[in-house]
Order: structure tokens, then sequence, then C-alpha cells
């Protein structure tokens, strides 16, 4: 009997206050506005982690709120996996570093997955290969960014898009189906339009160690193969963009997710948006706003849910799954 893997709870996890665009306009200097930023991305606030506030402390407090709402202990997790591309650590693994946080001694495999934008899609596409081919039935699958950490303030291009955060979920072996198809791409060519290009070494960073971007490059190719990732799983589940219930787009900007949901005729308000509340937190955005829409009661068990991510790499993906 085929293994299905299907999403046992939801959890998230945002630091400290909101901070507005005016407040981050006037703590940093910049020569923006709350109007610019509004009209050319939606976003009206974001979370900033605290000093010393890490990418496994966040993804701590996801991962206990996921478990507590899958009704699992820590311990019956047997596979663990942290998309993120702000660790902790070189290494040890920020998953290392969560399966200690959360007492785990059952000796789960745990490790990092880096995709940027898209791996938490990576993270899930890579889980459910476990749990169907029999060997693991419990997957923690976290994505967890500190971004604040790696922006430059004085790159007003760049530094008002993101924030920090976490987001989790319990991937389940099940009789029922659950995630029903994924997919996952990457062009390593266009490496150059979304990076952070520096580097340790010698005791010294080298390089540039701040993210940087091509923005109008990124928004081009991000609309382009969302809506390709998306037709891709859709046509292997066989199933159309009408029965999808809730369309969840990695969160970048609001005019990537409404380009994104037209061209798949997806109506908006099928679109879940939380880009205008958490900016860009990479790897978390899409778990976090999965979260989000859970707790909420916008989703409900048995709907259709397309995730898709877009990211530095370049890298993209699609899971579509009944929730
Ligand atoms: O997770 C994936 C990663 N990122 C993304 O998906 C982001 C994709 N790209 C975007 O979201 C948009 O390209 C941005 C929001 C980054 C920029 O929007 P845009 O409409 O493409 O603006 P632009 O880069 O063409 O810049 C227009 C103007 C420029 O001024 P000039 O040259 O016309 O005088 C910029 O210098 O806006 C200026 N500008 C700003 N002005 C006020 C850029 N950033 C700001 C700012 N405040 N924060």
């Amino acid at each position: 009997m085929k293994i299905h893997t299907r999403v046992g709870g939801t959890g998230s996890y945002l630091p400290g206050d909101p901070v507005s665009n005016a407040s981050l306009i006037a703590a940093h200097g910049l020569d923006s506005s709350d109007e610019w930023i509004v009209e050319r991305t939606g976003i009206r606030s974001r979370h900033l982690a605290a000093p010393g506030v890490t990418s496994s402390d966040l993804a701590l407090e996801a991962s206990r709120r996921a478990l507590d709402a899958a009704g699992r202990k820590p311990e019956e997790v047997d596979l663990i996996i942290v998309a993120t591309s702000t660790p902790d650590y070189v290494f040890p693994s920020a998953a290392a570093l969560l399966q200690s946080k959360l007492g785990i001694t059952n000796g789960a495999p745990a490790f990092d997955v880096q995709a940027v934008c898209s791996g938490f899609v990576y993270a899930l596409t890579i889980a459910e290969k476990f749990i169907g081919s029999g060997s693991h039935k419990c997957a923690l699958v976290v994505g967890a960014e500190v971004f604040s950490r790696i922006l430059d303030w004085k790159d007003r291009g760049t530094c008002v898009l993101f924030g920090d955060g976490a987001g989790a979920v319990v991937l389940e072996a099940s009789d029922q189906p659950g995630l029903l198809a994924s997919a996952f791409h990457a062009d390593g060519s266009h490496h150059g339009i979304l990076s952070v290009p520096g580097q340790l070494c010698g005791g010294v960073v080298t390089g540039d160690p701040f993210l940087r971007m091509d923005g109008q490059a990124v928004f081009k190719f991000a609309v382009k193969v969302l809506a390709d990732v998306a037709h891709e799983v859709l046509a292997a589940a066989d199933m159309t963009a009408g029965q999808v219930d809730w369309l969840i787009p990695h969160q970048a900007n609001v005019r990537i997710l409404q380009a994104t949901a037209k061209r798949l005729h997806v109506p908006p308000e099928r679109c879940i948006v939380t880009v205008d509340r958490h900016g860009n937190t990479s790897a978390a955005s899409i778990p976090l706003a999965l979260d989000e829409s859970v707790r909420s009661g916008q989703i409900q068990r048995g709907q259709h849910l397309l995730l898709e991510g877009v990211g530095g790499g370049f890298t993209w993906g699609a899971t579509l799954l009944r929730f």
C-alpha cells in the first residue's frame, strides 16, 4: 500500500513587535517613504529579531507550536530539516541545534537545506521522499530566517523588503493522501541577480557580506517560474487551478503575488497575503503564511493548497497538497 505524507500540524513564530516602515526609515535615516514602500511592495511592517536571537531560536518556538498542533512529542520526530540561508553558525546546522533545543535524543537525522526563498518547498519535497519510502514516519520541516543580519541598512533598495521569523510543519506518514505533487528546480546561471557574495576566510569576512539584488530582474524571473512550476504540479496531480482552494506563494512583493495569481487564473481573494505584515522572510514566508491562515480558520482540513517559492540560486519549486 502506498505511504502518503500529510501535514499533522503547523506552527510559526515572529520575534518582537512589528516595525513599521516609518520606524525603519527613521531608525536608519533612509531616503525612502512609507508611500514608496507600500506602493512598490505592499509591505507595511516586518518583525526583526533582537541581537543574539538566532534562526534556531525562532525555529524552536515555531516547532513547539507545530508539535502541539499535531499532538506529537518531540521524541516522536525521526527527521528534522531546517530551510535557512541565515543559520546560527557556519556549522553545525541550525537543524542540529534545533534538535538539541527540543531535547530530542533519539538520533533523528537533522540537516539544513539552503535554497534561499524556495528552501521550505525544497525541504517539504525532500521530507516527502523519506516518508514515502517508509524510512521515516514523522518529520519536522521548518523555515527559519534572520535576514535582518545580512541587510545593508544603507541600501534602501533591499533593506526595507525583508523581515525575520520562522514557520514549521509536522509531516506524518498516512494512509490518506496529503502531499499530492511536488517539483523543485534550479538554474545557477542567474546567481548574480540575488546573492550574498561573501565568505569567511582566515578569520575575516572576504567579499561582500550583504544581500545584493537586481530587483527588476528578480521580479520578472519570479513571476515566470512561479506560474510554470504551479502548472507543473497541477498537471502531475491531474488537477486544475480552479480546484485550488488557497494559493500560498513565497511572500516577496504583493505585486508578484497578484501577477502570479492572475497568470494562474486564481482569484486574488484565494491568494494568501502576509507580506504586508511580515515583509519577505525568505524560507520562513510560506510556512508562516500557512500557519497564520490555519490558525485564523481561513484554511480548513480537506482543502487543496498550492505552495510555491522562488529565490536566490536561482531556485524555485511548488508543492500541491490536501490539508
Ligand atoms: O525573495 C525573492 C527576492 N526578492 C524579490 O522578489 C524582489 C523582487 N523585486 C521587487 O520587489 C522590486 O523590483 C523592488 C521592490 C525591489 C523595486 O521596485 P521597482 O518598482 O522595481 O523599483 P526600481 O528598482 O525600478 O526603482 C525605482 C526607483 C529608483 O530610483 P530612480 O533610479 O528611478 O531615481 C530607485 O532608486 O525607486 C528607487 N528606490 C527607492 N525609493 C524610495 C529603490 N528603493 C527605494 C526605497 N524608497 N526604499
